[in-house]
């Protein structure tokens, strides 16, 4: 078997040979949101599929293409559909298109969620900025031998989520006139959703959010020195007193519903970025 490593490097070739300018930005959508491309000037577009060793997305709901191009002024790569633990893949799998941009010279990672919420004073479609992360996944994508040079074997973790892009989210969601929330985002690994008393064990333990992404991501961009910013869009509210079923196509349209927002504001950051230089 090829080793991870050789995996990833040949992905990287692979499209390093085919793109023009590297990407600085690297931007993960979620459920519903692979569509908030649209204000992406497109260089390059490539199926999951078409790229060597990329994991491919099974769910309906992810597109599967890693796209690349300039969006507010930054050249970006999109990857349209991520891959969730949930789905079978492990959690190296899950993480290997971080490696792989990473090695593309991506240095600010942007990743975006559908979770659900449990602020009842939230409504569905809200954004949500990611303050922090717990991982309740049960694994971790750095169990195994680490690669000395992407990273080192204990990374801390006192700051997943950068201040200094936070504070771009919070004074871009200002200019554009979008009430955004801040809180804890907890991963798991689904695919079943939340019992009330699970949803209780969430907020006592210090979660805002639930979602089945993230955390791993997230984990791996620190590893490899990368600046992380966390949005999540709060499909649902999730009141433990008064549950209410939820269901994926319920998730999938308020995902829809908010995306042109998540986009106006990710657009918002990256002008700022680029203005910072
Ligand atoms: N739980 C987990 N994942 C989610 C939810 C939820 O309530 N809503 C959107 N993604």
């Amino acid at each position: 078997m090829v080793q991870y490593r050789q995996r990833v490097e040949a992905a990287a070739k692979h499209l390093q040979q085919r793109v023009g300018a590297p990407p600085r930005v690297g931007i993960l959508t979620g459920t519903g949101l692979g569509e908030s491309a649209g204000a992406l000037t497109v260089h390059d577009s490539f199926d999951y599929g078409e790229i060597p060793h990329f994991p491919v997305s099974t769910v309906e709901s992810h597109r599967g293409r890693l796209l690349f191009g300039d969006f507010g002024g930054v050249p970006v790569t999109i990857m349209q559909g991520r891959i969730h633990l949930y789905e079978g893949y492990s959690p190296l799998e899950v993480t290997f298109p971080i490696r792989v941009m990473r090695q593309l010279g991506v240095s600010d990672l942007i990743l975006t969620n559908a979770a659900g919420g449990f602020d009842t004073t939230c409504r569905p479609g809200d954004i949500m900025l990611i303050t922090d992360q717990i991982n309740l996944t049960g694994t971790n994508a750095l169990i195994g031998p680490n690669e000395a040079d992407w990273g080192i074997r204990f990374p801390d973790m006192n700051q997943v989520y950068a201040p200094d892009l936070q504070a771009l989210a919070r004074t871009g969601a200002e200019s554009c006139g979008i009430r955004l929330r801040e809180g804890v985002y907890a991963g798991l690994t689904g695919p079943s959703l939340e019992t009330p008393a699970e949803v209780r064990y969430l907020k006592a333990i210090g979660a805002d959010a639930v979602g089945f992404s993230t955390v791993q991501e997230a984990i791996v961009a620190v590893h490899a020195g990368m600046r992380v910013l966390g949005l999540s869009i709060l499909t649902n509210i999730n009141d433990p007193d008064r549950p209410v079923p939820a269901t994926v196509e319920e998730i999938i349209a308020v995902a829809n519903q908010a995306a042109p927002r998540l986009e106006a504001l990710i657009r918002e950051v990256l002008r700022r970025m680029a203005r910072r230089g």
